[in-house]
């Protein structure tokens, strides 16, 4: 991979922070990075938190934001679910899909992924296709074989859809939210087998954004962003405060911009 990419750096905010929290964590991190055009940087926060970021990064657009999840269908008798066209609708412009605690906790299985990031694709957002595998998985000697299933779903289900340049989340479940974190190597891995897999299938593997997500951290970030094959990070933990992503949001740049006091 000889082209240069620019980091792309994602927050996931799981269920964490309403839209107050939402409000002082921009106002203090604004403070703590300034923009910056040579990575992008996106956010994930609850869906009913997103009006309230949205107002509070106006005067920061280089602060984007995606929504976690949205149902399969574009509207119906769906008690509690959004769809992508409703996010689309209020300004996101990214979305997720396949995050293991929505395969885990909500059973979404690799048919439902697909459709999501169907649904994200015709309502014209950028969707993040998470994949990964359990350590039982990962012990079995299995990484392949699951990450080759979870993403021939999605591309087997894009009925003709172009989806460029696919973006995808490489996080191990046993690294979530543990402290565990995938070694840049273990990361790298991955992350070529993630690519080999897009490339077996017509689209637009060349250009594919694959991030790694898994317990990053301050002290971790610049051996992540390191790595080869890695183009960026989904942080969830260490996304809450401002200081702590801050320092991630300068992950790699090595120019001496970041305080280590602001820590
Ligand atoms: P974590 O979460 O950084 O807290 O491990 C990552 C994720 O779930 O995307």
């Amino acid at each position: 991979m000889t082209e240069v990419r620019k980091p792309l750096i994602a927050a996931n905010w799981k269920m964490y922070k309403g839209p107050r929290e939402t409000r002082d964590f921009v106002g203090r991190l604004a403070g703590l990075y300034p923009p910056r055009t040579d990575r992008t940087i996106v956010f994930f926060p609850p869906a009913i938190s997103i009006p309230a970021f949205l107002v509070a990064t106006v005067g920061r657009p280089d602060l984007r934001v995606g929504v976690q999840d949205v149902h399969t269908d574009l509207e119906g008798a769906h008690t509690g679910a959004i769809s992508a066209r409703m996010a689309a609708e209020v300004g996101v412009g990214w979305g997720l899909a396949g995050h293991s605690e929505r395969r885990n906790e909500f059973g979404d299985d690799d048919a439902h992924v697909a459709g999501k990031l169907r649904r994200l694709l015709d309502a014209g957002l950028k969707p993040v296709l998470c994949v990964g595998e359990t350590l039982e998985e990962r012990t079995a000697g299995r990484l392949e074989e699951v990450l080759r299933r979870q993403i021939k779903a999605v591309l087997g289900g894009l009925g003709g859809r172009t989806w460029s340049p696919p973006v995808l989340a490489y996080e191990p479940v046993w690294a979530i939210g543990t402290g565990e974190t995938a070694s840049p190597a273990d990361a790298s891995e991955a992350h070529a087998i993630v690519r080999e897999v897009l490339l077996e299938a017509p689209g637009d593997a060349a250009r594919a954004v694959v991030l790694y997500g898994g317990s990053v951290k301050p002290d971790n970030i610049d051996a992540l962003l390191g790595a080869r094959g890695v183009d960026g990070v989904l942080v969830g933990g260490a996304s809450l405060e401002p200081a702590s992503f801050a320092r991630i949001c300068l992950g790699g740049t090595g120019d001496g911009r970041f305080d280590p006091q602001l820590l």
